[in-house]
């Protein structure tokens, strides 16, 4: 029977040590602040915004609310964006996706600032994810020594959810470097950038899609297996190899109204050595690691202020 990685533990634990930064800031007069946008009636994103709300709440995070209406137009959003760019009190803005159809999400989502981006799905922001220039933070030591040495040159925030897949897997000791990692899906919020994390932890890395013949071919060759499809059930437990670790990425709300993710977790769990569950694997550890990316901002911003003062 697999060990069942605990995100809500992790989750827990990063959330107080950014609750100890954020007081810290606080006792220097800086009050950390996230912009949190939701466009049109998504459950799932109001949902994931009502957490986030939340989770700012009981970290000391100052949340700034921008709930918009489905018919919203760009230049509205545009606008918004702007004024978050230009105000002082927000160090990063969450933009729930998927945006309306009609709308451009690549031109919303690259309007944040970069310096802002906490959610880190901007051009600038995945391109120094794969130009080495972010992957400083995926190791923890060096990150934390980069961070407490106030280096303010360093800019580039990871997204939240390959960023907390990584973290899950360090906090198991999951050894990552060498293995061969079988990630599924390619999307931009978070196939694609999880790949490029776990090539530059120096993994062998295949990438799965919707057009990949014989998904199971590449499955049974994995180490490690993350899931990121939406489509419940996908994983079985003929197509890992045994003393797998599968890390299910997935969130689909079947017609019961039960949540699962991608991962068939009753058979597998037995043939894997970990296997995150969901609800509470990869899920509560996005957010957590969302809010240690607007600490971090919080920092960057006010060291470049005033050097001195921090
Ligand atoms: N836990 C969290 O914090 C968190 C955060 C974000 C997303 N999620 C969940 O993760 C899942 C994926 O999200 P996303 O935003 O990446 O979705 P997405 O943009 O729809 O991408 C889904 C990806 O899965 C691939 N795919 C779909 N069906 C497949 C199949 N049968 N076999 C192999 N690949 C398949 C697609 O391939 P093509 O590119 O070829 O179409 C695509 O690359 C969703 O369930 C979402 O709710 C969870």
């Amino acid at each position: 029977m697999a060990v069942i990685m605990d995100g809500k533990r992790l989750a827990a634990e990063i959330k107080d040590k950014v609750k100890n930064e954020v007081k810290r800031l606080k006792e220097s007069g800086i009050e950390v602040g996230l912009g949190l946008m939701l466009i049109g009636e998504n459950p799932a994103s109001k949902q994931y915004f009502s957490a986030t709300l939340m989770a700012c709440k009981n970290v000391g995070i100052i949340p700034y609310e921008f709930r918009l209406s489905e018919e919203v137009n760009l230049n509205e959003i545009l606008n918004i964006i702007n004024s978050v760019n230009h105000d002082e009190r927000i160090h990063g803005l969450l933009i729930l996706l998927p945006l309306p159809k009609r709308i451009n999400a690549r031109r919303v989502i690259n309007s944040i600032l970069p310096d802002k981006d906490v959610d880190g799905l901007g051009s600038l922001s995945v391109g120094r994810l794969a130009a080495d220039e972010s992957t400083f933070q995926l190791f923890r030591n060096k990150a934390d020594e980069i961070i407490n040495s106030y280096e303010p040159l360093i800019t580039g925030f990871l997204p939240c959810t390959p960023f907390g897949v990584i973290r899950l897997l360090e906090y198991y000791n999951i050894p990552i470097k060498g293995k061969h990692v079988v990630v599924i899906g390619k999307s931009l919020t978070v196939g694609k950038p999880l790949s490029l994390m776990f090539l530059a932890k120096d993994a062998t890395v295949t990438v799965c899609h919707k057009e990949t013949y014989n998904l199971s071919f590449f499955t049974k060759q994995a180490d490690i297996i993350c899931s990121a499809t939406g489509v419940a059930g996908l994983i079985k437990d003929d197509m890992i190899k045994e003393g797998a670790v599968v890390v299910d990425i997935g969130i689909n709300v079947l017609s019961n109204g039960k949540i699962v993710g991608d991962v068939d977790f009753e058979s597998v769990s037995k043939k894997a050595s970990f296997i995150t569950p969901v609800p509470g694997g990869v899920g509560p550890v996005t957010i957590a690691m969302l809010l240690k990316n607007t600490v971090r901002s919080a920092i960057r911003t006010e060291m470049m202020k005033s050097p001195c003062s921090m």
